[in-house]
């Protein structure tokens, strides 16, 4: 009796400890109450953003946005209002959902957008690199305030983008898993006499253009542009949707200006290996990243042409150059360590003819695994950045103090 009794007095005196462990942390990590929590991902959310610097905020690994006690922060639906008439708004927490909103006592749950969210892309009449035009994508919050997202080096004669910048943020992992993806939008940056980019990667399109080029002397021969979702030309993301948070940020990743034409192959199987990784490697991490994405080179296939290939294609104006390598340099700015890699851009490439552009040094960034059995898949690997910019010369001159091997 009396050891079954003290059994039970142990067994209560645990779970009583745990209650309490677990009511302790509760409080203190959700439910402060002079905290502020906005749950910020569901159907016409507003983003949310501070300023001065610009920049978006993000939930930290909870699932919401935690805001102290009369911390403000700014909601906006760009290119659309929200419920209450105004398109951005200054709000201040009070406590849990309660926000003083336009001089009222609200709760910010009851705040969403009238109509989706709209990014823009435009140019910001700079320069960058090698004469490039600078772009930058995101959202209009009003007309002296625009929340950045990408910004792009775009060559504005072969109409082709250098490079494209954004920033991946360590609470990558909660970002928006919705998969519904818009089409991709020209904005006013293309003009190849009223063809629309859309209609250059149509598979019979690109297979015509592609065989032109090769002197294939039959248009619709499927030797090179082939059936199926492998061995054709598609829209390669520069800035990855997947790297974005919020879903309206990851629908502005679909502007031309932030792809080139990739093999769909490699697209899908050695570079999305490369930017899982990317994100993995922020999240586990705990790292914000500086992503830089870019191409290089114009692929000649030469079993059949010296021709440099074009996605557009119409003697003698060449536009949209396929890249022959896709490159991104990923770089941490507190401690200034940075790595680059590569990926070539040729299915047909075999071990013989494949040229590496820098030192690879692979097997000290301890975080990166590339799977190189299957070259058609797409060959990757790393360099030091400084040493790709001996090759490519327009890769933006950060300062690099060392390697981010691990
Ligand atoms: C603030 O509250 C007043 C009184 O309830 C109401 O008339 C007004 O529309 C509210 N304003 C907003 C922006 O909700
Ligand atoms: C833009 O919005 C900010 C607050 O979000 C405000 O301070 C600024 O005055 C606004 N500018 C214009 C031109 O409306
Ligand atoms: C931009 O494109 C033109 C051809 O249209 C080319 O001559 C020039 O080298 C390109 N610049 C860069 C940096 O690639
Ligand atoms: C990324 O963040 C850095 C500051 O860490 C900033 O200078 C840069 O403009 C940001 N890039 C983009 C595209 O927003
Ligand atoms: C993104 O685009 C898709 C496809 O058009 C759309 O269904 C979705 O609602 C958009 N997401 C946001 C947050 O605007
Ligand atoms: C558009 O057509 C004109 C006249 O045929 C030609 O001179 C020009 O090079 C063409 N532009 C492009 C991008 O093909
Ligand atoms: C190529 O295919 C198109 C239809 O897809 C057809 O109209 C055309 O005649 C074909 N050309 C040749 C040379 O077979
Ligand atoms: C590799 O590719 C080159 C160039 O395309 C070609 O000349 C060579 O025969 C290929 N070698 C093998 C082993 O397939
Ligand atoms: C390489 O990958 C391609 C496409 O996934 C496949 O068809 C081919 O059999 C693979 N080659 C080898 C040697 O595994």
């Amino acid at each position: 009796m009396l050891r079954k009794s003290i059994i039970v007095g142990i067994v209560v005196f645990v779970i009583l400890v745990v209650v309490a462990i677990i009511a302790f942390i509760t409080l203190e990590v959700c439910c402060k109450p002079n905290n502020c929590e906005i749950p910020p991902i569901h159907k016409n959310a507003p983003l949310y953003a501070r300023f001065y610097p610009a920049e978006f905020v993000y939930p930290n690994h909870d699932h919401n946005l935690i805001l102290e006690k009369g911390e403000s922060i700014t909601v906006g639906c760009p290119g659309s209002k929200l419920n209450i008439g105004v398109i951005s708004i200054e709000v201040t927490c009070i406590s849990s959902t309660l926000f003083s909103i336009l001089g009222n006592n609200s709760d910010i749950t009851s705040l969403y957008c009238e109509d989706k969210v709209k990014s823009i892309a435009r140019y910001t009449n700079k320069l960058c690199e090698n004469d490039g035009q600078e772009i930058e994508v995101g959202f209009e919050l009003n007309k002296t305030q625009f929340l950045r997202q990408i910004r792009i080096c775009f060559n504005v004669s072969s109409l082709n983008p250098l490079y494209s910048e954004h920033n991946l943020t360590r609470f990558i992992d909660n970002h928006d898993k919705s998969r519904r993806r818009p089409f991709f939008m020209e904005g006013s940056f293309y003009n190849l006499n009223k063809t629309e980019v859309y209609k250059l990667y149509n598979r019979i399109n690109q297979r015509n253009t592609i065989n032109q080029q090769l002197q294939i002397p039959n248009p619709n021969s499927t030797k090179v542009i082939k059936d199926g979702f492998s061995f054709y030309l598609s829209r390669g993301h520069l800035s990855p949707k997947a790297d974005f948070f919020y879903g309206s940020q990851q629908n502005a990743t679909f502007f031309y200006v932030n792809s080139a034409p990739q093999w769909g192959i490699i697209n899908s199987k050695s570079w999305n290996n490369l930017e899982w990784r990317i994100r993995s490697f922020a999240s586990k991490g705990n790292k914000n990243l500086q992503i830089f994405t870019g191409t290089f080179g114009n692929l000649v296939l030469n079993e059949y042409s010296s021709h440099q290939l074009y996605l557009y294609y119409n003697p003698p104006s060449e536009k949209i150059p396929i890249p022959e390598v896709f490159w991104k340099v990923v770089y941490e700015e507190i401690d200034q360590l940075g790595v680059a890699f590569i990926g070539t851009n040729n299915p047909f490439l075999n071990k013989t003819s494949l040229k590496l552009l820098c030192n690879d040094i692979s097997k000290s960034v301890k975080w990166i695994e590339f799977n190189n059995k299957n070259i058609t898949e797409g060959f990757t690997y790393a360099c030091e950045v400084d040493d790709l910019r001996k090759t490519i010369k327009y890769i933006p001159q950060l300062h690099v103090n060392g390697i981010l091997s691990k």
